[in-house]
């Protein structure tokens, strides 16, 4: 059986106040996992809300002179239970490798954190025919070999899809959920992510392997986010 999964990726969104649209989303969870990763700032404020929390990244280290960076120990010990690894923001922005996104996976793992690992490819690798060829290379360099359905969730964004409105067709979805499940296994919860809405939310979870959604800018409210969970649920 896999975990049926809708986790709120907030990025670099969110004050102190918008600890009570967190508190919304908590008391309207239900039926399935949800989880919110709020911007670091925000763990412990939201940590007695009753929902699962997550971080959006970790480094590979669990301590030491790294400015600005923050560990998978001081996200758990914040609160969270889980960590956002290789996001396509993060791998462009910052220039993470496929081997940097496997040992902050590891990281994430030492302190009981469930990975989030992201995976996708960008427009042109679509167009040139090389999707399955990108999420296979990606597949083989950042997820490390004790990856089990407990400590991991593969989230397949599109990074063409990621904010811009143009969500995946089901077949597309489809046709990369289902090379995923291939390769895991069963048992993995298999999230699509990249401009989910509540109008085609239900479309997307209606395919063999899609277990979830990793939701970007509708995650931010509750009025958004409930009817994915529900959808979901
Ligand atoms: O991690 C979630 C994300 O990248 C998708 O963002 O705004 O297209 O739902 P969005």
């Amino acid at each position: 059986m896999t975990r049926k999964i809708a986790a709120g990726n907030w990025k670099m969104n969110g004050l102190r106040a918008s600890v009570e649209e967190a508190r919304a989303i908590a008391s309207g969870a239900d039926g399935c996992t949800v989880v919110i990763c709020p911007p670091a700032t925000l763990l412990v404020p939201m940590s007695a809300l009753g929902v699962a929390l997550g971080g959006q990244y970790c480094h590979a280290s669990t301590s030491g002179a790294h400015t600005g960076d923050i560990s998978a120990p001081m996200l758990a010990d914040a609160g969270a239970t889980w960590c956002i690894t290789g996001h396509s923001e993060r791998r462009a922005d910052h220039g993470e490798s496929d081997a940097d996104v496997r040992a902050q996976t590891e990281a994430a793992w030492s302190v009981g954190l469930t990975a989030i690992l992201c995976l996708g490819e960008t427009l042109a690798q679509r167009e040139a025919g090389e999707t399955l060829d990108v999420l296979r290379s990606q597949m083989d360099g950042s997820l490390p070999s004790g990856a089990t359905p407990d400590n991991t969730v593969i989230a397949y964004e599109p990074v063409w899809a990621i904010g811009t409105g143009k969500v995946a067709t089901p077949d597309q979805v489809a046709e990369v959920h289902d090379a995923l499940r291939a390769r895991v296994g069963p048992g993995f919860s298999l999230l699509y992510g990249g401009s989910v809405k509540a109008g085609n939310a239900a479309d997307l979870f209606a395919l063999d392997n899609v277990d979830g959604a990793l939701v970007g800018g509708a995650s931010l409210a509750a009025a958004d986010f409930l009817p994915i969970v529900k959808a979901l649920a």
